[in-house]
């Protein structure tokens, strides 16, 4: 079921009982390059996606079989000034979008995940790639660097070193070299890719909403905060699941030996 007329993705309620919404960046002509449009209509999906309680996880993936997202399209980069293209970056960042999503957000990667198309990975908090996906940040290629969060995200999740020649030589490594890295969760064979991921996201989403989010925000102030604050942030949002109806049902499903039904509440 695709909701709202996007022209550049489109959006479909799957999984069980319709709980994992996937955006698919659907340009695959283009090699699913992001352009201006294109990352508006993901945080407007976005947007949607956080309203809709029966949503409780995220997909994001590319059409066709050879791209995830090629990075940002090259051709809108020609009539950019500096002034220009800083607002561009500093209006609403489809990365930013994902990065505080309160719902967990899935990468699905399923051919070249290059420059921007790498950066919106490193914003979802897990990512699982076919074998045949290829990862880089080219933009020192064109004499640019990464804009949407590369030099950060990345050398949080590899190391400086790693990132550091990631990103000054622009070279394209493959998955299971993205696997060695620690850029991506798992390497699935391609036929498998798309069954493992929505196994992986039924999985998640049968947990609590309100645990989830309280997770994901513990775990992003990891890298945010030094260690006494993250501690301090961690204590609140532990303390603040104690509120929640989900927490009661949780516990009383371990005591009387039943599975979970979370609402979210
Ligand atoms: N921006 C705009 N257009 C892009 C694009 C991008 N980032 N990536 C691919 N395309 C377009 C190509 O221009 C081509 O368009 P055309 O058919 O109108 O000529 C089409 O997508 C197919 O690309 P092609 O290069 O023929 O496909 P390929 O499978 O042989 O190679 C890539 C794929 C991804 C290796 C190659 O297109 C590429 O290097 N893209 C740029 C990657 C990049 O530098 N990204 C960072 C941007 S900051």
């Amino acid at each position: 079921m695709s909701s709202q007329p996007y022209e550049t993705i489109t959006v479909e309620r799957r999984g069980n009982e319709n709980r994992v919404a996937v955006i698919t960046i659907n340009r695959p002509e283009k090699r699913n390059a992001l352009t201006i449009k294109t990352r508006a209509e993901g945080a407007a999906a976005l947007d949607e996606l956080r309203a809709e309680n029966s949503v409780r996880v995220v997909v994001f993936t590319g059409a066709g079989d050879k791209a995830f997202i090629a990075g940002a399209d090259i051709s809108e980069f020609t009539n950019e000034t500096a002034i220009t293209q800083r607002e561009v970056m500093l209006g609403r960042s489809l990365f930013t979008a994902v990065d505080t999503f309160p719902k967990p957000v899935i990468a699905m990667i399923n051919g070249y995940c290059l420059g921007g198309g790498c950066e919106l990975a490193l914003a979802c908090d897990i990512r699982i790639a076919s074998e045949t996906a290829s990862f880089g940040q080219p933009e020192i290629n064109l004499g640019i660097i990464p804009g949407g969060g590369g030099t950060q995200r990345l050398t949080h999740l590899i190391g400086e070193g790693k990132a550091m020649e990631m990103i000054l030589t622009g070279d394209i490594i493959d998955a299971k070299t993205a696997y060695t890295l620690g850029l991506v969760n798992t390497v699935y064979p391609a036929a498998e890719l798309e069954a493992k991921t929505m196994e992986l996201a039924n999985r998640i989403a049968e947990k609590s909403p309100v645990a989830l989010a309280m997770a994901k925000e513990a775990v992003k102030t990891a890298s945010r905060a030094n260690l006494d604050e993250g501690l301090r942030r961690e204590i609140d949002l532990f303390a603040m699941c104690f509120s929640s109806e989900d927490k009661t049902e949780g516990v009383s499903a371990f005591l009387e030996k039943r599975k979970p039904q979370f609402k979210g509440r």
